[in-house]
């Protein structure tokens, strides 16, 4: 049985990800700090698949746990989650998301060349072009300016990964995610942001449970169809299995470069008022929204140009925009 590593498992990319691989006959074992994530989950997937994943509360800026870790476990392969990502927040904290970030992501790096270790998956996001100049784009688009710490520290991560795998045999894939939302069909697990969410699926839901007052639609003068923004939104499950298959292509040796980036999307726009309107029909449930002014820092449109995910990996997303958001009102019913 083939041994993986998932780091920030209990996250909500996460733990959807170590359900998928459980489901396909992988051992998993998970390390995250719990800085982003509750203890909780481990028991949610146990009770998912039926199998407890070996858990490690390990913090990856420790750079002795990290060497220590990889001693004494020979993974098969590792996919690489563990990781500050709010935008916002990186603005305000510049040097802990270069530390979290690109720090543990180096001590990682060098603990798999040390043990041999070749077989590694990288979260990374479509937060690296920026607007893009086309539409939709694609693996070759210009990487853009970073507009955030955050995502300069997916830009430099990639680039850190390249370089790694110039000088050993590790075999590496970036994974470029469009919009993850929605939750497990079970909606056992889901995603479970702290505080007020910054995303617009969890602010949706939360409206529509009476959570939260009203949601505020950031813009509504874009050069779109309705002048709101328009994002690819991708079931976080759909996502997940993508990461099954990306791992089976390294772990089989079918990776044509040492380094690979594939866009994981659905190749789909939908604008925030679209959301809405998709939310209520599957639902029922009603979003009261108000139009506001612009979010700094937002693109106007990003969606996917998915044929080169659809071909060289095989893989494409199997569910829909509807059913994503069905399966988020179902999670947020569970929250107390
Ligand atoms: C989506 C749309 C908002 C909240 C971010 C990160 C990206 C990735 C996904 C990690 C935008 C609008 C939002 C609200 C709104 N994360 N919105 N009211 O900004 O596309 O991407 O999350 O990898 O890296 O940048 O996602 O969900 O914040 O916003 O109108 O209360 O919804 O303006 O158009 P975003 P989002």
């Amino acid at each position: 049985m083939k041994k993986v590593l998932v780091t920030g498992g209990l996250g909500f990319i996460g733990s959807h990800t170590v359900v998928e691989l459980q489901n396909e006959g992988f051992e998993v074992i998970i390390i995250d700090n719990l800085s982003n994530s509750s203890i909780e989950v481990l028991d949610k997937i146990t009770s998912i698949t039926g199998i407890k994943p070996e858990y490690h509360n390990i913090d990856l800026k420790d750079k002795l746990a990290v060497k220590i870790f990889f001693e004494h476990h020979p993974v098969d392969g590792i996919i690489h989650f563990a990781a500050s990502k709010a935008v916002g927040e990186s603005v305000q904290m510049p040097l802990e998301y270069y530390e979290n970030n690109i720090g543990s992501l180096v001590y990682i790096l060098q603990e798999l060349k040390a043990n041999n270790l070749n077989n590694f998956i990288f979260s990374s996001s479509c937060t690296v072009y920026g607007q893009a100049d086309e539409l939709p784009i694609t693996e070759n688009a210009p990487i853009k300016p970073a507009e955030s710490p955050y995502g300069n520290t997916k830009q430099i991560g990639e680039e850190i990964i390249k370089d790694a795998t110039k000088v050993s045999n590790l075999k590496a894939i970036a994974l470029r995610y469009f919009n993850p939302i929605g939750a497990h069909e079970s909606a056992k697990i889901g995603e479970l942001p702290i505080g007020v969410p910054q995303n617009l699926i969890p602010f949706v839901v939360q409206t529509a449970a009476g959570i939260r007052e009203e949601l505020s639609v950031f813009g509504s003068d874009y050069d779109t169809p309705d002048g709101t923004a328009v994002r690819d939104y991708i079931h976080v499950v759909d996502l997940a299995k993508a990461h099954i298959v990306a791992l089976r292509r390294l772990i089989e040796n079918n990776n044509k470069a040492q380094f690979e980036i594939f866009n994981l999307g659905t190749g789909k726009g939908n604008s925030v008022l679209e959301v809405i309107q998709s939310f209520e029909k599957v639902t029922g449930k009603k979003v009261n929204y108000k139009l506001v002014d612009r979010r700094a820092g937002d693109i106007t449109a990003a969606y996917a140009d998915t044929n080169y995910a659809n071909d060289e990996l095989g893989w494409k997303t199997e569910l829909s925009l509807d059913d994503a958001l069905l399966s988020a009102w179902k999670w947020q019913e569970t929250l107390k």
